[in-house]
């Protein structure tokens, strides 16, 4: 069966076809997206912002569509870069100028506990049907660590890895990560849908 996402962002869509072909399910981006202006994410949540995009582009699906929102919460920084994590040096800001500035914001704080969060809405022609919420806790490191992945990953310290989330494979990444675990919960919800399948 295929689902349809609307993001923009590469790293997510890695993640999206690793999940969903694990489930036997295919990730299409919705056809139109590039010819709609972009969806303004005004919401104070993840939850707000996830539902906002996921009932603005599930109307132009002609089944069911999902959107993520997701960022980084450092307590020192209480919550912050939170919903503008994307955007946290400015917009349009890229991966290296937010890790820049948050790394700046981290100097000489002892406390370095952060979580990431992923927020997924689901819509049927436009309807919201759900939404599945997950996290994963981690440290923000001193120096960024690592390739792989995208976004905060080379700042982000997994403890039980001993690694940082850009120095695992995408399947380890996954197996633990915020996205990793909602993706899950959606594929399983989709999965015991008769309609759907
Ligand atoms: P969104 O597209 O508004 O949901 O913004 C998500 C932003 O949060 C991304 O651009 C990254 O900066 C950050 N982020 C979310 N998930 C991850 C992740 O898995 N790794 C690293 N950064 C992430």
């Amino acid at each position: 069966m295929t689902v349809y996402c609307a993001t923009g962002n590469p790293g997510k869509l890695r993640e999206f076809r690793l999940a969903a072909q694990q489930f036997g399910f295919e990730i299409q981006e919705l056809p139109d997206i590039a010819q709609l202006p972009p969806c303004d994410e005004t919401g104070r949540t993840f939850e707000d912002n996830a539902v906002l995009k996921a009932r603005y582009y599930g109307v132009h699906a002609p089944g069911v569509l999902f959107t993520d929102d997701s960022g980084l919460e450092v307590d020192a920084l209480d919550g912050a870069p939170g919903v503008i994590s994307a955007r946290y040096a400015g917009p349009g800001a890229t991966d290296a100028l937010n890790n820049t500035l948050l790394l700046g914001n981290m100097r000489g704080r002892e406390n370095r506990c952060a979580r990431f969060v992923c927020v997924i809405a689901l819509t049927n022609r436009g309807e919201l049907l759900r939404t599945f919420r997950a996290a994963v806790e981690g440290e923000i490191l001193e120096t960024p660590r690592g390739a792989g992945g995208f976004g905060y990953d080379p700042l982000f310290y997994y403890p039980p890895y001993h690694r940082s989330l850009a120095e695992v494979s995408l399947e380890e990444k996954m197996a633990v990560s915020h996205r990793g675990k909602a993706l899950t919960a959606l594929f399983r919800y989709l999965s015991e849908l008769p309609a759907m399948r």
